[in-house]
């Protein structure tokens, strides 16, 4: 802005010359700093404005009412045209802000697959639960085991043919207290626990077990456990009876009968084999696919804890008596869901395992 106010002789001519340039700048300025800087030029301290205003003192008084009048008339306009620019601007900035931080919540997101517990291990935690729910703690052990706690403690003599190359994977040759293998059941984890805590012992152990075995549809090298352990002052062969039968029916279904048959295992004595009734057509359909006909289950290994393992592990057989109880996992889900290959679990077919979401 070159206009030269402070002279009355053009001060009209400049003035409108300054009003001009200024509406024309105002219109055009595209952010808050820019008017700024706009409305200082022309109106400021520093302004033509300002220095006409400075000037009046020198003129005539009647020529100085009508250039004051002119100067703040001038002025106003300026201003008012500034305000609302300004707020025209703020306006736009607001809503360029708006629609930068703005979040399209209809949009939808690329979704990644969820995963799931494995049938297993979804069988495992359930058997463990009603376990929880009667009483008893969890509890671990290795899986890369001495023979001693595998067999020996176990009252298993060294000629029993479990003992052979040929049944189990071994890992060091030796004595038994530094031979080591691959646990072929979780039972070792029942001697190691009583070995490090006084009676009453409630427990089940859930693991993984290995044995020198072929795959077919129904064994696995690498197979799951859950071993059961009760100990304590007077446990008799009906309270393993008992706890099967309640454990069954929550496992299989409220009607669910088991019986028990003879069987032989150098730990227990007397043993025995526990069947369930076929939950399938509850014991009675020579058609039925899941039992053949038969109407029973065979489902695990049991029997009352041999003294000579409560020798072994420090506890007095004559002052506590147990039971115990061995179920493989792979089975228990095999019967349960009509399941007709155990490789199944081991294929990781997706196919499958969505079968079982949990
Ligand atoms: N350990 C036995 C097996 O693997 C099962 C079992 C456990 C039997 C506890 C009796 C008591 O076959």
């Amino acid at each position: 802005m070159t206009s030269n106010l402070t002279n009355p002789m053009n001060l009209n001519d400049s003035l409108d010359v300054l009003r001009r340039e200024t509406v024309a700048a105002i219109s055009e300025a595209s952010d808050s700093e820019t008017l700024a800087a706009i409305e200082a030029g022309a109106v400021g301290r520093e302004s033509p404005i300002a220095a006409a205003r400075r000037s009046l003192g020198k003129m005539a008084p009647e020529e100085r009412r009508d250039a004051g009048r002119l100067i703040n008339d001038v002025a106003k306009e300026l201003e008012a045209l500034v305000e609302e620019r300004r707020e025209e601007l703020r306006a736009d900035e607001r809503a360029a802000k708006i629609t930068a931080e703005a979040i399209d919540v209809t949009v939808d997101y690329t979704r990644l697959p969820q995963g799931r517990l494995h049938i297993i291990q979804q069988v495992m935690d359930e058997v463990c639960d009603i376990f929880v729910g009667l009483g008893y703690h969890i509890a671990e052990g290795p899986e890369a085991e001495l023979a001693w706690y595998n067999f020996d403690a176990l009252n298993t003599p060294p000629d029993h043919p479990g003992r052979l190359e040929s049944d189990t994977m071994y890992l060091d040759y030796g004595k038994p207290e530094d031979e080591m293998l691959l646990r072929a059941h979780t039972s070792p984890i029942q001697a190691r626990y009583m070995e490090t805590h006084e009676p009453p012992v409630y427990i089940v152990a859930p693991g993984r077990a290995y044995r020198n075995d072929t795959i077919d549809a129904s064994h696995l090298p690498v197979f799951h456990q859950i071993e059961g352990l009760a100990v304590d002052e007077s446990i008799e062969f009906s309270d393993l009876k008992g706890t099967l039968a309640e454990f069954a029916r929550q496992f299989f279904g409220s009607t669910t009968q088991v019986r028990m048959r003879p069987h032989f295992f150098p730990f227990t004595e007397p043993s025995a084999e526990l069947d369930v009734s076929c939950f399938n057509c509850d014991g009675g359909e020579s058609s039925c696919r899941v039992c053949k006909g038969v109407g029973w289950l065979e489902m695990l290994g049991c029997g009352m804890v041999d003294p000579n393992v409560f020798t072994a592990v420090g506890y007095d057989p004559e002052e506590v008596t147990g039971f115990a109880f061995g179920m493989g996992v792979e089975r228990l889900a095999m019967v349960r869901h009509g399941i007709d290959s155990i490789r199944h679990f081991v294929d990781n077919d997706v196919r499958f395992l969505n079968q079982f979401p949990g």
